[in-house]
């Protein structure tokens, strides 16, 4: 069933378009985002998007977030309110995810939606997201481009190592700096609720809606997830995590930030500082590479020295701690 060939396209101009025409053609193109890289499809292709969940090897259909090239074809399948208007205009391009109520006959394919009435937008900021979505004229469904389950891929070389031979193609950008998921804001009642925090920080969101958006509370129950990318274990490497490690044990890997030096360091047998200079964006961009390279040590634990919880630092946390929970 795997048995096609996964192109490597360049992040110039031509590789894009090409990249835009497999995408309209229905087949499946990983591309950079400024977040994460992202699986794209065409949203409106319900075989295209299928091909998704096969490739990631998703055990169910969750809603992906569609992403579009700016307000205007954003509009055309969400209905927006003034205050949902005013919030894409601030925050897009970048990493800040809104679900609406999806228009009625607009053209995505239920399954994107996974069957929902509203629908997640994104409008990625990445000059080369951007000219593969244009090239493409469709409206671009996207999960993180990684098997299910595993740590999301912020380099080409991550997606190949998850889906080569199981998607037509990756466009081979560069970092993507953010490192982190978009934050998702769900506008569909009256307050806005923080679905997952993210690249947009919750006090950036406040300072612009003048009140703090609840975060609602993470779901375990995998029958009935609002947001299932808040599945505890959802971001799961092989290892398990033991949080706010003080000290390292025998055959333990450590991920460390900032200046702190748990006990027992020279034990471990590997360790990576996300930031050694403790700023929180440099170790957003670094996270998922650092849980990689370490579960790749093939220590049963990753010890995580503790990390503050301002700004970023709560989307860093939250990955972590999902990493971290019980795997059913
Ligand atoms: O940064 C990102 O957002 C990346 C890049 C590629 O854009 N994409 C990404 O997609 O993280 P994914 O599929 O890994 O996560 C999408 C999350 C899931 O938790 C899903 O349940 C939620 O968005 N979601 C999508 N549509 C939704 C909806 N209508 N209501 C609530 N949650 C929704
Ligand atoms: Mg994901």
């Amino acid at each position: 069933m795997f048995d096609r060939k996964t192109h490597h396209l360049g992040a110039d101009p031509a590789g894009c378009a090409e990249a835009g025409a497999l995408l309209r053609a229905g087949k499946l193109v990983a591309f950079p985002t400024e977040t994460v890289y992202g699986l794209g499809a065409d949203a409106t292709n319900a075989l295209a998007v299928a091909g998704i969940y096969e490739a990631k090897g998703r055990s169910r259909f969750n809603p992906l977030i569609i992403h579009v090239s700016g307000l205007d074809d954003a509009m055309k399948l969400a209905v927006f309110s003034p205050r949902a208007e005013e919030l894409a205009r601030h925050f897009w391009p970048g990493p800040l995810t809104l679900v609406l109520p999806s228009r009625e006959g607009a053209a995505i394919s239920d399954l994107a939606l996974a069957g929902h009435s509203s629908i997640a937008l994104r409008v990625p900021s990445h000059p080369v997201a951007r000219a593969i979505i244009e090239a493409s004229h469709c409206p671009i469904a996207a999960p993180s481009a990684n098997r299910s389950g595993h740590v999301s891929p912020t380099l080409a070389e991550h997606v190949l190592e998850d889906l080569d031979g199981r998607i037509d193609a990756v466009v081979m950008g560069g970092a993507s700096d953010v490192g982190v998921e978009s934050t998702i804001l769900s506008l569909l009642d009256e307050r806005a609720v923080l679905l997952r925090p993210g690249g947009v920080t919750r006090a950036d969101i406040a300072s612009f809606l003048g009140y703090e958006p609840e975060l609602v509370e993470h779901s375990s129950d995998e029958d009935a997830p609002l947001a299932p990318g808040l599945l505890k274990s959802h971001y799961a490497p092989k290892a398990s995590l033991r949080l706010e490690a003080h000290s390292i044990r025998e055959d333990e890997a450590a991920l460390l930030f900032g200046t702190f030096r748990p006990q027992g360091l020279e034990k471990a047998r590997l360790s990576f500082n996300l930031s050694s200079r403790g700023d929180l964006k440099e170790a957003a961009a670094s996270l998922f590479s650092a849980l990689r390279q370490l579960d790749h040590s093939g220590a049963s634990v990753i010890a995580v020295a503790p990390i503050p919880d301002f700004g970023l630092g709560e989307a860093l946390k939250d990955r972590l701690q999902r990493a971290a929970a019980p795997r059913s």
